[in-house]
């Protein structure tokens, strides 16, 4: 790979991951959309860190920060006294560790274990561990550059299947949290497709929640529709049904943290009252997310680890960033993600086509088949 690998953003696309080999930085997502400044990752601690505190956040970007924060980390040690297996166990409990930061986005264990089968590959066939390294490096920068292909095909399937299920020659969409450039290496995937249905010149106008208590739609989704001169508007969250009873949305269409195998859907908090009201009035509920975002080993969606984050950010302002808002004393419960049963959704768009159930009447999606006939049945 060049040495430039995607940065920096000279191109005015939005770049939430900077990298270079032997360097990373991260676009802070906390301070948007008031102020765009780079932290420099290291090592792995400081990708542990920047993902913990949410300075990078969506599954995809997760994913690849952290792969990459490791991969910064071992191009730049000085010195390592040790045999190939010797650095395969130093990478495998760096990435071990990488992965207990947020225990959702099955991205970032699915990138651990690909990386790992590379790794063990690699010990076998030499006797120098900075072969090992070498090799580590490039798959992780090789991850980097396969998200934003995968999410153009996302884009692309996403706006066929949308256009051909509402047959309308304009349409409105809703989208919930932020699945787009800064929640991946770019273009992103259910914002991905919204970007495509606007560059074929189909969209009336992109929706876009604000995402309590985080922001994510306020502060990043809004912020990437008028960067990229998208017709959007923001509503709180507890708008969405009264937007789609005045029947100004065609589609709603968003990511995805973890599905299973079921097709069963972990997102961000507040996805599951979306699909309900979607589903009540009659509106089609797309999921967009790579083969990547999908658990096979997990049959529905109670088995998924839903993330319980910091009271904080409900009790104070700006997501627990800005001061005390919340009457003093009070509990919270805050999860990050809900499970949308795959009942709700009727479609599961990735980058090798769109996954549909067998015939209406059908609850469930039959993931394995799909990932068997795409050849990713190990995902
Ligand atoms: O807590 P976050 O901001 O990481 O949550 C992000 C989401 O829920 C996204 O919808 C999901 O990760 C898909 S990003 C392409």
């Amino acid at each position: 790979m060049a040495s430039d690998s995607n940065g920096p953003a000279s191109d005015n696309t939005l770049k939430a991951i900077l990298y270079q080999r032997g360097s990373l930085r991260l676009l802070d997502q906390r301070k948007l959309p008031l102020e765009s400044v780079y932290l420099d990752i290291q090592n792995s601690t400081d990708g542990w860190n920047a993902i913990k505190d949410m300075v990078v956040r969506g599954a995809p970007a997760i994913a690849i920060a952290a792969a990459l924060s490791l991969a910064v980390e071992v191009f730049n040690l000085e010195a390592f006294d040790g045999s190939p297996g010797d650095a395969a166990s130093f990478l495998g409990q760096k990435l071990d560790y990488l992965v207990s930061s947020r225990p959702t986005a099955v991205n970032l264990s699915d990138a651990a274990t690909k990386l790992k089968e590379i790794i063990s590959k690699a010990v076998a066939s030499t006797t120098e561990a900075k072969c090992v390294f070498q090799v580590y490096i490039e798959a992780a920068e090789i991850m980097l550059e396969d998200d934003v292909a995968s999410n153009r095909a996302i884009g692309s399937y996403g706006a066929s299947i949308i256009q051909q299920q509402t047959g309308k020659r304009k349409l409105s969409v809703l989208t919930h949290c932020n699945t787009g450039s800064l929640a991946t290496a770019g273009y992103g995937t259910a914002l991905g497709v919204i970007r495509a249905l606007h560059s074929e010149g189909v969209l009336q106008r992109a929706y876009c929640t604000e995402t309590r208590p985080f922001s994510q739609g306020s502060r990043l989704t809004a912020y990437e529709l008028v960067h990229e001169h998208i017709p959007g508007t923001l509503i709180v969250d507890s708008a969405a049904a009264a937007l789609m009873k005045a029947g100004r949305v065609d589609a709603v269409v968003v990511g995805a943290d973890r599905v299973a195998s079921n097709g069963d859907t972990a997102n961000k908090i507040g996805t599951y009252s979306v699909a309900l009201c979607a589903m009540f009035h009659n509106i089609p509920f797309y999921v967009a997310a790579p083969l990547t975002s999908i658990d096979l080993s997990l049959s529905s969606g109670q088995e998924i680890v839903i993330e319980e984050r910091s009271p904080k950010e409900l009790l104070n302002g700006r997501g627990g960033l800005g001061e005390a808002v919340a009457a003093p004393g009070i509990s919270v419960w805050n999860p990050a993600f809900d499970v949308t049963p795959a009942s709700l959704i009727s479609g599961i768009i990735t980058e090798k086509g769109v996954i549909t159930k067998t015939s209406d009447d059908d609850d469930t999606f039959d993931i394995k088949a799909f990932a068997q006939k795409t050849g990713h049945a190990s995902s």
